[in-house]
């Protein structure tokens, strides 16, 4: 039995010493010390031995049995330690290395020109104000003087949020992807906090075909100006500086009457087009020759050759959009606009399609 008992350490120390895996070494733990194993089994033997036999051989098979599993312990232990210190020696990274830098990334063109216009209103002491960009249909359209079903509607089209959503929300209350910023002045003016003289630059939505001058997504800056005596003068010195600023001291600006339901008188403005430089003409497609030849000039696609590109709309806020947020039209007064920041953009780096901007072209962005 005992010539058993040494047999078997031999037979486990050989094989143990060939074992390179883990999985191996449960399997060994297993043939010798599992419930049907090799150490088991002689264990069984005991019961035909002699009481003094036993006496001497169950400890023996037990000192064995520890010596096993301690010697699978170590196995186990060197196995797990060779496969970390391969692991390190193969997939080591040199720190020091070094590689050629791409070059860092930098603000988006609409970024930048936001982060502008931001900075010239609030040196007019305008204060930033934000609003979701999912809105609701009263503050988008009812407050502003679109009720439901009113032509104006159709000028703003609409992206609206899910029918299952909106069919639980109560009447005129049915949730949108705001068409423009201007609600979020319904949102300022609702606190009751006068005077109010705010800009809110945001994302806005519209469900529309897109072309070089229309996208469905875009961004405008809102600005509004309530508060005692504010006047239509007021307005218009407020956005030549912002223009001036903006586009430079030579830019020129053109007020057009218009009509918006929330304004009254409402203006829509142009500015001089800083791509043609206010002449609607673009470089000549062949240079004037000797001969007095007629030169064919390009027409300017910005401005389609008028010299002048729409970029806001603006007017004194109507009675009735003051009236619905509680303020009294007899005694405060109001201006708004609200400008397309992407046509800024287009304008003051010389790109001819704000469209450009929203189709990822690193060539395009990277130069500004
Ligand atoms: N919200 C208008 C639009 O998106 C612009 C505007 C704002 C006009 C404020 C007047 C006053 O077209």
């Amino acid at each position: 039995m005992q010539e058993l008992l040494e047999q078997l350490r031999r037979q486990f120390l050989e094989e143990i010493a060939k074992i390179e895996w883990e999985e191996s070494l449960k399997e060994l733990l297993s043939n010798y010390l599992g419930k049907t194993g090799k150490l088991k089994e002689i264990l069984w033997g005991l019961k035909d031995l002699s009481n003094d036999e036993k006496k001497t051989i169950g400890p023996m098979a037990n000192t064995l049995k520890v010596f096993m599993e301690e010697e699978i312990e170590k196995k186990s232990q060197e196995l797990e330690d060779a496969h970390f210190a391969k692991i390190e020696d193969e997939e080591a990274i040199d720190v020091s290395l070094e590689f050629p830098l791409k070059g860092r990334g930098h603000r988006h063109p609409i970024s930048i020109t936001t982060k502008l216009m931001e900075d010239i209103c609030i040196s007019l002491g305008f204060k930033i104000a934000d609003g979701p960009q999912i809105e609701n249909e009263d503050y988008n359209f009812d407050k502003l003087n679109i009720p439901a079903d009113h032509p104006a509607r159709d000028v703003w089209d609409t992206f609206w949020i899910q029918d299952d959503i909106n069919d639980k929300q109560p009447k005129n209350n049915k949730f949108l992807l705001r068409t423009h910023t201007s609600p979020v002045q319904i949102r300022e003016m609702l606190k009751g906090r006068l005077p109010i003289k705010i800009i809110v630059p945001g994302r806005v939505f519209r469900y529309e075909q897109e072309d070089a001058r229309h996208t469905c997504n875009f961004y405008q800056l809102e600005g509004l100006m309530v508060g005692e005596g504010v006047t239509f003068g007021d307005l218009k010195w407020t956005l030549d500086t912002i223009m001036k600023k903006l586009l430079g001291e030579d830019t020129k600006l053109r007020f057009r009457p218009s009509i918006f339901p929330f304004t009254e008188p409402s203006a829509e403005v142009d500015v001089s087009c800083q791509i043609c430089k206010w002449t609607g003409i673009t470089t000549p497609q062949s240079p004037p020759s000797k001969g007095g030849e007629v030169v064919r000039w390009k027409k300017c696609s910005m401005c389609s050759g008028s010299g002048w590109v729409e970029l806001l709309g603006s007017g004194m806020v109507h009675p009735k959009v003051l009236t619905a947020c509680g303020i009294d039209p007899e005694k405060y007064s109001g201006f708004a606009f609200g400008i397309g920041i992407d046509r800024i953009a287009a304008q003051r780096f010389g790109v001819s399609s704000s469209r450009m901007f929203y189709q990822s072209k690193l060539k395009l962005n990277e130069q500004f």
